[in-house]
């Protein structure tokens, strides 16, 4: 079934507040993520929301793949936005980026530091999409990709570390065009925002929906040894606090995953 992108709403809302931006949908591509990444290194600066009807390599964080059940147009959404951007400090992007994300789509979408969507229930804890960010310096300016993944329809859990969950649990009529169009505009004001003020404002926000505070959490890999503790929430800069025997922890490093223990 053809898809029909919100393509024009989206730019219109945006526009105003990014004159140069564009937005584009691929029947199919490898990653959007690495898609905008060849396009920036090639010296494209112009903001610019990449959308793929289907990913044949999607990438996640940590070097893992991001797969897309069985390749179906649609059954996920996934998109990248590309754009300059200077902010203060870099520190808990990936957590304004899921908070907006969460915001725009439903109160019980939950957020898993420092890049995972998540629906947390009695029964545990399943990944309903995650965030990939990178960075890249070009003509004197400094680009980010950010990506985001999400399950919009049923989905197998095989291959994956965490259980899937999927959009249309929460919102019958889900579509990956009806979710883009709730969520884009809204995320590129939040990444217009950071750029301004950091992660401090959203903190708050990030906190009322943050999936492992009073969680007992081991943190695994980065340059320290293996960390155990309480999640406690996060810092003004967006690092996870992690209460140990002897202190709180503040636990930065994009090398390390937290997983409820
Ligand atoms: C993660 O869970 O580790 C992050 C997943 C990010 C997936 C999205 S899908 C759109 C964009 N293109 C990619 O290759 N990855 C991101």
């Amino acid at each position: 079934m053809a898809l029909h992108w919100p393509s024009e709403d989206i730019w219109q809302a945006v526009y105003p507040l990014l004159p140069d931006f564009t937005v584009e949908v691929l029947p199919e591509v490898d990653s959007t993520n690495s898609e905008l990444m060849r396009r920036v290194r090639a010296g494209q600066t112009a903001p610019v929301l990449l959308v793929a009807e289907r990913q044949t390599a999607g990438r996640g964080r940590l070097g893992r793949q991001w797969l897309s059940d069985g390749g179906t147009a649609g059954a996920a959404l996934t998109f990248s936005v590309a754009l300059p951007l200077v902010p203060p400090d870099w520190s808990g992007l990936s957590l304004a980026v899921g908070t907006s994300v969460a915001e725009s789509l439903h109160p019980s979408i939950r957020l898993k530091w420092p890049n995972d969507l998540w629906l947390t229930e009695a029964e545990g804890d399943r990944k309903l999409g995650g965030i990939l960010i990178e960075t890249a310096a070009v003509a004197e300016q400094r680009m980010v990709v950010v990506g985001v993944g999400l399950n919009i329809g049923p989905r197998s859990a095989e291959g994956l570390a965490t259980p899937p969950a999927w959009l249309a649990q929460l919102w019958p009529e889900a579509t990956a065009p009806a979710a883009l169009g709730r969520l884009a505009a809204p995320l590129l004001q939040t990444l217009l925002r950071f750029e301004r003020t950091g992660f401090a404002p959203f903190r708050t926000a990030f906190e009322a929906r943050d999936a492992l505070r009073g969680r007992r959490v081991s943190v695994l890999g980065g340059s320290a040894d293996a960390l155990d503790g309480v999640a406690c929430g996060v810092s003004p800069g967006g690092a996870l606090l992690v209460q140990t025997d002897a202190c709180i922890k503040e636990v930065t490093s994009a090398e390390v995953s937290v997983r409820p223990a």
